[in-house]
């Protein structure tokens, strides 16, 4: 869908950045399926009003999130232990009822973080609409439906299930181009002391890092405090807390409640006066990310131009979604990047999306290994480097593009 509008405060887009055509960013393919790849123009707009960071236009989201969908959140051991402490934050946080409560978790993907409610016999429910997740889901003892969550299923569960003392939700929210539909589902779903607890890619970071590859297709927002105070405000709901992550390279999660429900911490009042020093409240800002993407695209094609020239062999580590618009912005294709090896089966043996560089398990890179390895999984950096050490004391080296791009 293409929209010249705010998804949230319905007035004129201004357009910040231009990516050009772009495919899916979690869309590894085979080489029979090139010739029917999809691609779409990735544009971002901007909005002073709402101050939401947002895709101009998104594919459908039957496109990206379906029975084949690439990504199992249980493939990164980091993640599972972040999740069991996003768990038992929620279950300590006295949020909950103490009498039977009840947890919602939208887009529960394999069960990663309901199955340490479900451990504990507390009443859950995942909704999911990839089947092939969500299916996992139900064989951990993950309580899960298959569907898209809207105002309607809200309505449905409350009927039939009651309403919930928290819904939570991972990396998903910033996925959902009806944002505001979700949001008035939420707060009929919650009790009148219900919380919704969610966290996502943070703009914060992603500003301050250039980390440009937190943008695409499925990443239709990237939320600020700023813009999930208004989006939230909208529906009489308040932003009560927020506690920054390390996890994709700089998250936030916040805390929402009906208003005046709970006192409003002074974390979000701090995080708020940090974003309007920032600049995420103004459209100068991004045009001066603009310019340090482009300014990283420049760096990083140069550096692997010269690695090139030297005879040096280039690999990819992890084959991320963010990696797919580094990929496409900058050129780059297999003639600079031999192989990116990755430890998830179902991306083994196909190729990137649209600039088609083969997808290799991690075997190859153990048995074959470059003598540059451009760091694509840099969020998962502090893991990788505990179990690297052997690539490194052999002399390989590490490419990474944030903040800036450079060896180490
Ligand atoms: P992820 O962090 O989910 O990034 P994105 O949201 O951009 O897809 O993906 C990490 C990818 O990196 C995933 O495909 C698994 C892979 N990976 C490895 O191959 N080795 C590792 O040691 C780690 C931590 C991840």
């Amino acid at each position: 869908m293409t929209t010249n509008l705010c998804r949230i405060s319905g007035t004129l887009l201004t357009k910040v950045l231009d990516f050009g055509k772009q495919p899916l960013g979690n869309g590894f393919l085979e080489a029979k399926y090139f010739k029917d790849e999809y691609f779409f123009p990735m544009e971002i707009g901007y909005s002073e009003i709402s101050m939401m960071f947002q895709l101009i236009e998104q594919p459908a989201p039957e496109k990206m999130f379906h029975d084949h969908y690439a990504f199992y959140s249980s493939t990164s051991n980091f993640m599972a232990q972040h999740f069991k402490q996003f768990a038992h934050q929620v279950i300590q946080s006295g949020y909950l009822t103490k009498e039977s409560p009840f947890v919602i978790e939208l887009g529960c993907n394999d069960g990663i973080m309901l199955k340490n409610f479900a451990e504990k016999n507390i009443r859950h429910l995942g909704i999911e609409p990839s089947l092939n997740v969500a299916q996992e889901a139900n064989k951990h003892g993950v309580h899960t439906r298959c569907e898209f969550f809207s105002e309607e299923l809200a309505e449905i569960i409350v009927r039939e299930e009651g309403q919930a003392d928290a819904f939570l939700a991972a990396n998903v929210m910033c996925h959902i181009p009806d944002i505001v539909g979700v949001v008035k589902g939420i707060k009929k779903l919650i009790k009148p002391t219900g919380v919704v607890v969610f966290e996502d890619p943070y703009l914060g970071d992603v500003i301050a890092k250039t980390s440009y590859d937190q943008i695409y297709d499925e990443h239709v927002f990237l939320f600020s405090a700023l813009s999930i105070q208004y989006l939230f405000g909208l529906q009489g709901m308040e932003l009560i807390d927020v506690l920054p992550q390390k996890t994709h390279g700089g998250s936030m999660r916040y805390v929402l409640a009906h208003q005046g429900a709970y006192p409003v911490k002074d974390s979000v009042t701090q995080l708020i006066a940090k974003e309007r020093t920032q600049g995420l409240d103004r459209l100068s800002t991004f045009e001066t990310f603009r310019t340090n993407v482009q300014k990283s695209r420049e760096n990083l094609v140069r550096l692997l131009n010269d690695l090139k020239a030297q005879g040096k062999k280039v690999a990819g580590y992890g084959a991320t979604s963010k990696s797919t618009t580094i990929l496409n912005y900058c050129g780059i294709g297999p003639d600079l990047i031999e192989y990116i090896s990755d430890t998830t089966p179902i991306k083994q043996g196909k190729f990137t999306p649209g600039m088609h560089i083969p997808v290799v398990p991690y075997e190859t890179f153990k048995s074959n290994p470059p003598d540059y390895a451009v760091l694509f999984a840099w969020n998962h950096a502090e893991e990788i480097m505990a179990k690297e050490k052997e690539f490194m004391a052999a002399g390989g080296k590490w490419i990474v593009h944030v903040p800036e791009v450079k060896v180490f």
